[in-house]
């Protein structure tokens, strides 16, 4: 067993994480993960909207969340400095948002900016102007503006629905919204948009999303219904929002990587501890066992109305499989270090059903089969997935993060099964939702 060389260095903009490792590495102990940042955003704008205090245990300290916080502090909300053990967000009460006197920048973050935008547009007599960094800006807001202006919201983009965007909070009217895509952003965009509106406002996918804003606004006491059925939810307006005290689990989009990295690294045995383990959220999990991957759930419990487990994986031989249809939303974060795991498994291991994977914070199918096959890994492209032939020698090269967080992780992980020294270019994104992912990377291994 060797011990990695994990280097990162610094220009004025940019970090490069050089990897070598050394050998065959096998990852072993215990970790803690940041929380998850789906939750995190979530607690952060209902805390905001609520009436009283809001408590929140293990918020993740990304940049992401961070780019809430300062959306809706600007909006009136009042938040304690940002940290793990304890945040305090002072609730201004549904309606109350102040009209801010600057731009609100969600930074690199589509929940920020989608959710949000169901929120400021159904308060009336205020005038919003929301913006994002270069990714954000080129990803399509139309799947929640159009909804949004049916129900009678004043919302103007720049051409083919881009940011930044400009929004006249209106009265809105319920609706009964049939969502051509499994995208938990559009769901609560519009359940968002449902709290202050009176009557019934339906929201029903094509198969279940994440289902984090359904529990949480039940937990501040808005009426929601779901119908598994019709793969639907619903809220009753108006509501009204009590603060509460929010646990944020770990966030197995974080906990995926070191998932992933167990079950290819021989002679692995890793324990990653408090991992958020909704069903909605899952999808990994059963995809790596389709793929022989040894992952047990232990002390499986209930935290603040998520299911919470520690995961344990082992090394274990991968072969490749099919991966598609109602599995994919319950995986769609996973998906390049999924690939990651394909080019050790043995075997040919099919992606469909992916195409949302091209307007995530890069276009997912493309960079990762690009940097992949930069490291010796046979991946081909396929318009709404990828088609990954596992069992080639990975070797160290040069490659790019192309600013995406989940990117810039995954090809850690691969690195570490190269053969050689490998470069990750921009990987300071990993900022975005796991900070200490570097820090964590090397403990391992001490
Ligand atoms: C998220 C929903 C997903 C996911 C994103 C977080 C959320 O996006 O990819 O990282 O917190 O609601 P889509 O709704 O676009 O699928």
């Amino acid at each position: 067993m060797g011990t990695p060389s994990i280097i990162l260095s610094s220009t004025e903009t940019h970090q490069t994480l050089t990897i070598d490792p050394a050998g065959e590495a096998s990852l072993s102990g215990h970790i803690q993960i940041p929380g998850d940042k789906s939750i995190s955003h979530r607690a952060l704008m209902l805390g905001a909207l609520a009436e009283g205090t809001t408590h929140i245990r293990g918020l993740l300290l990304g940049e992401d969340p961070r780019s809430t916080a300062a959306c809706f502090q600007a909006m009136g909300a009042t938040i304690s400095e940002l940290n793990t053990e304890s945040v305090t967000v002072q609730g201004i009460g549904l309606g109350n948002l102040q009209e801010p006197n600057h731009v609100l920048d969600a930074g690199n973050s589509g929940t920020t900016m989608r959710l949000m935008l169901g929120i400021l547009a159904s308060h009336p007599d205020r005038l919003f102007t929301v913006t994002g960094d270069a990714s954000l800006r080129s990803r399509p807001m139309a799947r929640v503006i159009q909804p949004l202006s049916q129900m009678g919201a004043h919302i103007w983009s720049r051409k083919g629905g881009l940011a930044p965007l400009a929004v006249q909070g209106q009265v809105l009217k319920p609706m009964h919204y049939q969502s051509p895509i499994a995208s938990a952003q559009v769901k609560s965009c519009i359940l968002l948009a449902g709290l202050l509106t009176e009557g019934k406002t339906t929201v029903s996918e094509p198969a279940l999303s994440r289902d984090h804003s359904e529990r949480m606004l039940r937990a501040f006491g808005a009426n929601i219904e779901v119908d598994p059925d019709t793969v639907s939810a619903s809220v009753i307006g108006p509501a009204r929002l009590t603060g509460q005290m929010v646990v944020v689990p770990g966030d197995i989009s974080s906990a995926a990587f070191w998932l992933v990295a167990g079950a290819i690294a021989p002679g692995s045995d890793l324990v990653v501890e408090n991992v958020g383990v909704n069903p909605t959220r899952t999808g990994i999990l059963e995809a790596l066992q389709r793929m022989n991957a040894d992952i047990t759930l232990e002390n499986p419990r209930d935290v603040a109305g998520e299911p919470v487990a520690d995961l344990r994986v082992r090394h274990s031989r991968l072969v490749g499989c099919t991966i598609d249809g109602d599995l994919i939303p319950r995986l769609i974060d996973e998906i390049p270090i999924l690939a990651v795991a394909a080019t050790v498994a043995k075997g040919t291991t099919v992606i469909r059903d992916a195409a949302e994977l091209r307007v995530k914070e890069s276009d997912r199918l493309a960079v990762i089969a690009s940097q992949l096959t930069r490291m010796g890994a046979h991946v081909t492209e396929l318009p709404d997935g990828l088609e990954i032939t596992g069992g080639a020698t990975l070797k160290g090269a040069e490659v790019d993060s192309f600013t995406d967080h989940r990117i810039a992780m995954s090809l850690a992980i691969a690195a570490l099964m190269a053969q050689g020294t490998t470069t990750i270019q921009r990987a300071e994104a990993a900022a975005i939702s796991y900070p200490t992912f570097v820090p964590t990377l090397r403990s391992l291994f001490s």
